[in-house]
């Protein structure tokens, strides 16, 4: 997804410069106070430490409206600031920003974490396209997708971009940082501090890297909408926000039920955040129900489980099939077929179709059964799941142009079309029997 703030030339290139000198360092007076050596903080927050800046984060473009919203816009302020020099009594482990040293305490958030489409953010799908961009562009892009300042420098120095900083990193910060995208640290560690939410377990007296400090904000649907959801003046098609899903959730009944972005896609703290890419996601999002009136019947899809539209974005497509068969029978003809989601042109300036389906409402299907069927024959409810639809025509459509295209940008551009296509899958979503009940 892109965003819409465009930095004017002459001013990107001042910043940039400025933002090359404190890539790896910042000046010592502006750490944050520390506690000493070996003495654990376990420290609420307070409005304080987190409001010294007025630039807000909040979804809805607002100034802080609380706690939440003042540490929010701190802690996802955009340019995140370069962690710095380490507290010279932390060892290197305590110091490292690499995801692999985290998970050799935390070994359940890690392995999950692995096998999360958040360590992939920085995969082929956007590493052509940064090629073909500016240091300034490529920054917005890695604000949601590498967001520290530590990997946009690995970014600057891997891509020759020429305000890239000449040092190598120092040794907290490992060579493929830039590569291994949303980790643990941008959006736990900053200023090497470590952030979290209340534990549920009794602490040790002593902890590493200092303790850490809680932050409520950590189990609230506003820590998510920072890339989840493009602010009201953010680019639109057809008026709608490319990226909503904070506010899709903010009208459904699971926001006034207290039921944040976490409690579905972190289920007992699980760093795993499955989504459309996953059946068991795609199968808890839905309930179905067919009626039929002799010859005539309607299937009703109904988005019970997910807390956003379904599906939330222009991204996925779900292909929904209505197969008739004959009792005891494995051949079907197809009576209907739907497609679900918001379907938009690839230059992104035209919506084709929205049939999203809104939290808590539903779609209705409606087919006729042959001549003839059999009354005690079944329905199934087919689904074709394409979770990458809109990248895949828009890749095609690139590679369509090949001849302008150098080898290596080719290559990820085939790789990340090709990735695409894998990720489908389809299934019987649910077989109901015509027998009149
Ligand atoms: C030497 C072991 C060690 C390393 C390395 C380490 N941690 Fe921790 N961390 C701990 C311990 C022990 C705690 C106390 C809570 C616990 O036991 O889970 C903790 C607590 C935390 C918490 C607070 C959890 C809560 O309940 O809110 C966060 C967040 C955290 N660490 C993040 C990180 C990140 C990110 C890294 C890597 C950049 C990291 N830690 C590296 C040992 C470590
Ligand atoms: C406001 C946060 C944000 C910004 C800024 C942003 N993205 Fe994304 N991006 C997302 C989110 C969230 C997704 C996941 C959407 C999905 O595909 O389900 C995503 C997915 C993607 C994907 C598909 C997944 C993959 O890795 O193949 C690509 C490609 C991508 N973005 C490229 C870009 C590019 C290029 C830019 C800059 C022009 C950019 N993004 C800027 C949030 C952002
Ligand atoms: C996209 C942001 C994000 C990333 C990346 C991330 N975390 Fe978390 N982490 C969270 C949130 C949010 C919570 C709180 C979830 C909740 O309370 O429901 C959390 C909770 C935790 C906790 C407390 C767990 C508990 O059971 O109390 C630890 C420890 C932790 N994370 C460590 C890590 C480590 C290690 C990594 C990298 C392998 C990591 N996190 C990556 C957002 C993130
Ligand atoms: C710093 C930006 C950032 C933050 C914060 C963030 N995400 Fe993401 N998230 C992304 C990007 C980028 C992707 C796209 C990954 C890809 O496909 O390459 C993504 C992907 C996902 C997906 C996978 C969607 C799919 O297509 O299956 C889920 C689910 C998700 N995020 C949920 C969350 C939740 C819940 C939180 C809050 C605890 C959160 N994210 C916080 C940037 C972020
Ligand atoms: C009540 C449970 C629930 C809540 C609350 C919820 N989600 Fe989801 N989410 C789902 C389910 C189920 C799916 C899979 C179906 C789908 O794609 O809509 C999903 C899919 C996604 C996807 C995959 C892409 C897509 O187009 O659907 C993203 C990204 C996502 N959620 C982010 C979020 C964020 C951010 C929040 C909080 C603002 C949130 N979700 C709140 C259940 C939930």
């Amino acid at each position: 997804m892109n965003s819409s703030r465009k930095i004017i030339p002459a001013l990107g290139l001042v910043i940039m410069i400025v933002a090359a000198a404190l890539w790896w360092f910042i000046p010592s007076q502006s750490l944050p106070a520390r506690v000493g050596k070996n003495e654990t903080v376990i420290k609420k927050e307070t409005i304080e430490q987190h409001t010294s800046d007025s630039a807000s984060l909040s979804p809805h473009n607002l100034q802080p409206q609380d706690a939440v919203d003042a540490f929010l816009a701190q802690h996802w302020k955009d340019p995140i600031s370069p962690q710095g020099k380490p507290p010279t009594h932390f060892s290197a482990h305590e110091a490292s920003l690499a995801p692999e040293t985290c998970g050799q305490c935390h070994v359940q958030q890690y392995q999950d974490w692995q096998h999360s489409l958040h360590s992939k953010t920085m995969g082929p799908g956007i590493l052509w396209q940064l090629r073909l961009m500016t240091q300034a562009d490529g920054n917005q892009c890695m604000k949601c997708h590498a967001p520290l300042a530590e990997q946009k420098a690995l970014i600057a120095q891997a891509q020759g971009w020429p305000n890239a900083p000449q040092q190598k990193p120092p040794a907290y910060v490992p060579a493929d940082l830039g590569h291994q995208g949303l980790v643990c640290a941008s959006c736990h560690v900053r200023k090497h501090q470590r952030f979290g939410p209340e534990p549920l377990k009794e602490m040790a007296a002593q902890l590493p890297h200092d303790g850490f400090t809680i932050a409520p904000a950590f189990e609230d649907s506003r820590f998510c909408a920072a890339c989840h959801q493009f602010p009201q003046d953010g680019p639109r098609t057809n008026n709608k926000l490319r990226e909503d899903t904070y506010a899709q959730w903010l009208q459904s009944s699971f926001a006034k039920n207290g039921q944040q972005c976490q409690s579905c896609h972190m289920p007992d703290r699980k760093h795993q955040w499955k989504g459309i890419h996953d059946q068991h996601m795609v199968i808890g999002a839905l309930t179905t129900e067919l009626t039929r009136t002799g010859n005539q019947i309607y299937v009703d899809v109904i988005n019970s489980g997910a807390g956003h539209y379904f599906p939330t974005y222009m991204v996925p497509k779900v292909i929904v099939e209505l197969r008739y068969r004959a009792k005891n029978k494995t051949e079907f003809s197809v009576i209907a077929t739907d497609t679900i989601g918001w379907n938009v042109d690839i230059s992104l300036a035209q919506e084709l179709a929205d049939t999203r389906i809104p939290a808590g409402a539903r779609r209705r299907l409606g087919a006729t059964l042959p001549t003839g069927f059999d009354h005690n024959g079944v329905v199934d409810i087919y689904l074709r799941v394409k979770p990458r639809e809109h990248y895949e025509r828009t890749f095609l459509s690139v590679l369509e142009q090949r001849d302008k295209l150098d080898a290596e940008t080719l290559a990820l551009l085939q790789t990340a079309y090709d990735e695409a296509v894998l990720t489908h899958y389809e299934f019987t979503l649910a077989t109901y029997s015509l027998t009149a009940p």
